[in-house]
């Protein structure tokens, strides 16, 4: 049996546009496979686009977007995609302020660092708010460019600073569907109603040691947008049934449906239920009690999506049998055609994949999170302990800094990967340093944007799911790389 959306191409003319965004899950209607959101810039505008052009829901990574932005501009932004979707940002001046900024044409010098934005804290100066929107904006226009599918932007809760602009911008683009990951999702929903009402938006920002209530907000008014945005349906990524329900009932607004993650999925991981212990190796030991029971999701009564392991032709079957709406998968899709990983590394990836000399690591505490991160031992990354040593640490992009209360009651960040000197002297704790990686420098660096130091490029990161092997049904024969609509085509059985 082959299983399609309902908006596959030949239904594409019945399907919402910007200004009739779908308004409930219909399960009849809505895709049954969600490209998984994958950050940085994994999982950018040509994937989304690619997945949502085979109608199923294409998501846009909206991690770091003002750094792909300013970066890709810097790169000469070849093909001239961003400025033409920077165009189309609708507050005045604010595409000018940018390019003038930051567009290089022809590129920078390969050796050349690239010109960083300021990093984001509680109190952006209006130009980073505008950076972060039109960024934003511009990856979900380009990602429905050309079209009528359903786009979805992918959020971490962890990331709290941008988030107001991010979903404002992408809103503006006529974002579809806003997943988020990584923490306890409850404010979004509320600011999604917000916004497409006309309203200011609060966010309560997580402040280590805090117990005043720190807030940032948004009023759409301030930046005088002649356009009211559609509100996206929102999709929270849980693992616990717990949480699901908790979240279902407390919200502050309503929540459309759940993605179910397990631990095999790439990216980022819920920590083992109870008390953490380790391998040997120092990997997270997971036990019955994180085992995905779809059953316990489907009482929820919300739609919900099966994400960790899935790419595989008979698990979509698998997934609706057990009460599931569909699936989302990310590792199948990372190494395809259309993913942002920089092409020579994706072809080294593949080409380890293929040789049979690819593993993957699920380090408990490399990523300064705190969650469990994959990691894919590819040699010549920071996977490699050499290469760790070597990297001096250098904290400049401040993607994943925690806020936390300084003694003078002010409110300082942090980064456990950050110089260890100067995030003791913020008061962290040396044992959270230890062994944590720069996910923001090595990831860029992952997605061919990464900063150049004397001479030298960051090292790249790699995360991708336990289930990397199934990419080799999706590459047909005689090639050696495969495309998202290659992928959609074997998962569908058509
Ligand atoms: C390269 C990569 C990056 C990812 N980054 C994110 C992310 O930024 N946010 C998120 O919610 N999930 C992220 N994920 C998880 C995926 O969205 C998806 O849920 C997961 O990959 C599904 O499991 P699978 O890898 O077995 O298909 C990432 C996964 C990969 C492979």
């Amino acid at each position: 049996m082959a299983l399609t959306g309902g908006y596959c191409e030949s239904k594409l003319d019945s399907m919402p546009s910007a200004a009739s965004l779908p308004t409930t899950v219909d399960a009849g209607n809505f895709p049954p496979i969600i490209q998984g959101g994958m950050g940085v810039g994994i999982s950018g505008w040509k994937l989304a686009r690619a997945v949502s052009r085979c109608g199923q829901l294409g998501v846009v990574s909206g991690t770091a977007l003002d750094l792909l932005l300013t970066r890709r501009l810097q790169q000469g932004d070849p093909g001239g995609d961003l400025r033409r979707a920077l165009r189309h940002f609708p507050l005045p001046g604010t595409a000018e302020r940018i390019l003038s900024r930051y567009f290089i044409e022809g590129g920078k010098p390969a050796a050349a660092p690239f010109r960083t934005p300021p990093m984001i804290s509680h109190r952006p100066a209006k130009a980073t708010r505008e950076l972060v929107m039109a960024s934003a904006f511009a990856a979900i226009h380009l990602a429905k460019e050309g079209h009528d599918g359903l786009v979805g932007l992918n959020l971490l809760e962890k990331i709290q600073t941008p988030a107001l602009d991010v979903l404002f911008g992408a809103m503006l683009a006529g974002v579809d569907v806003v997943l988020v990951g990584a923490g306890i999702p409850r404010q979004i929903p509320g600011i999604l109603d917000d916004f497409a009402e006309g309203r200011r938006a609060e966010m309560r920002l997580d402040v280590t040691g805090s117990t005043e209530p720190v807030l940032i907000d948004l009023d759409p008014a301030r930046f005088m947008t002649p356009r009211q945005p559609g509100r996206p349906l929102f999709l929270a990524i849980v693992s616990s049934p717990v949480l699901a329900e908790n979240l279902r009932r407390k919200a502050s607004g309503r929540v459309d449906g759940f993605v179910v993650e397990s631990a095999t999925a790439g990216g980022h991981n819920a920590p083992p239920r109870g008390p953490m212990q380790l391998t040997d190796e120092g990997e997270p030991v997971y036990g019955l009690r994180d085992h995905v029971e779809p059953g316990k999701f489907a009482k929820i009564g919300l739609p919900f999506w099966l994400a960790g392991g899935y790419a595989d032709p008979g698990k979509l079957l698998e997934a609706r049998a057990a009460g599931a709406n569909g699936i989302q998968v990310g590792t199948a899709f990372a190494l395809c055609e259309e993913s942002g990983f920089e092409p020579a590394l994706k072809a080294r990836i593949i080409s380890s994949i293929l040789d049979r000399k690819l593993s993957i690591r699920t380090a408990a505490n490399a990523s300064p999170t705190g969650f469990p991160f994959k990691i894919a031992q590819v040699p010549d990354t920071l996977a490699d302990s050499a290469i760790y040593r070597d990297r001096a640490r250098v904290c400049d992009l401040g993607v994943l800094r925690e806020a936390y209360r300084k003694p003078d009651g002010g409110i300082g960040f942090r980064c456990s990967a950050e110089p260890v000197d100067s995030y003791l002297a913020k008061g962290g704790d040396a044992e959270k340093a230890l062994g944590r990686m720069c996910l923001c420098n090595s990831l860029c660096a992952s997605a061919g944007i990464g900063q150049m130091r004397g001479g030298c490029e960051e090292p790249p990161l790699v995360t991708l799911g336990d289930d990397f092997e199934v990419i080799r049904r999706f590459i047909p024969h005689g090639r050696s790389t495969y495309t998202a609509a290659d992928v959609v085509r074997v998962l569908t059985g058509e």
